[in-house]
């Protein structure tokens, strides 16, 4: 089977790439599951439960979260019921919503997706370390197909979970810097893992803010109001070829198309 990982959707552009290519690219690469990380999907930060919505519409089967989780406020309630999209499971316990959904592939498999925050500057409540073990052997009494989206700054933080789950799960793929890493591969024990899987939103862009702002922040040090750039639109992400009755990955493709 196939999975299709769609990196960090970033505002508009980013919701637009994907609402338009993402039903033409399920068909064109045969996949059977499509996950996408959704925090950055509301102007940037965060995500709205009418945006989640047309995520979901647009063929993505599972979303996952980040660090801007809690931006907009209506999500909370939203997360609280979902069973479709996760947010770090190492958040405090009791923020609302879960950090681990399984949800069924187009050919019925069943595919267990797992979002983790990284320490470096993005501050957890608890340490991805702490609970990543007891996550895979909840997964793994659901499924062998297990998606770990590990959204952090550091490559090493991503790069040591990859070769902590290798063997276990079918993919460790990583989010959050918004630059796709070159570094795509199968682990010997059969996990597939990428360490950024790239953004989908205008390159043209500091990660994906309109540059000149971006800059001027950094040579000021002011506050400067952020906006989301609009130039060299790409959907990046990966995919996965997996045996849905091992869970064990073939193969990892990163995926970088330009739209329009
Ligand atoms: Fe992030």
């Amino acid at each position: 089977m196939r999975v299709l990982f769609v990196g960090d959707v970033v505002g508009r552009p980013g919701r637009d790439a994907v609402e338009s290519l993402l039903p033409r690219l399920r068909e064109e690469l045969d996949v059977d599951a499509c996950v996408v990380n959704g925090e950055n999907v509301a102007n940037g930060v965060g995500i709205t439960p009418r945006l989640a919505d047309r995520l979901l519409a647009a063929g993505a089967d599972a979303i996952t979260l980040g660090n801007h989780a809690w931006r907009r406020d209506e999500i909370g309630p939203y997360l609280a019921t979902s069973t479709s999209v996760v947010r770090p499971a190492n958040f405090q316990a009791d923020a609302p919503g879960r950090g681990l959904t399984v949800v069924p592939a187009r050919d019925g498999t069943r595919v267990a997706v797992l979002n983790l925050l990284g320490s470096l500057y993005l501050e957890p409540a608890h340490s991805m370390w702490e609970l990543v073990d007891a996550l895979v052997d909840e997964a793994l009494a659901e499924t062998p197909v297990v998606v770990v989206d590990v959204h952090a700054e550091a490559t090493s933080e991503k790069v040591a979970l990859a070769l902590w789950l290798d063997g276990r799960v079918t993919a460790v793929l990583g989010t959050h810097t918004h630059v796709q890493t070159a570094d795509a591969r199968v682990l010997p024990g059969g996990t597939a893992a990428l360490t950024d899987v790239g953004m989908t939103g205008p390159h043209d862009s500091v990660i994906g803010v309109e540059a000149a702002l971006a800059i001027r922040r950094m040579r000021t040090g002011m506050p400067v109001r952020f906006e989301t750039a609009s130039a060299g639109v790409r959907l990046e992400g990966a995919v996965v070829t997996c045996d849905p009755a091992t869970g064990r990955a073939s193969a990892i493709e990163p995926l970088r198309v330009p739209w329009p």
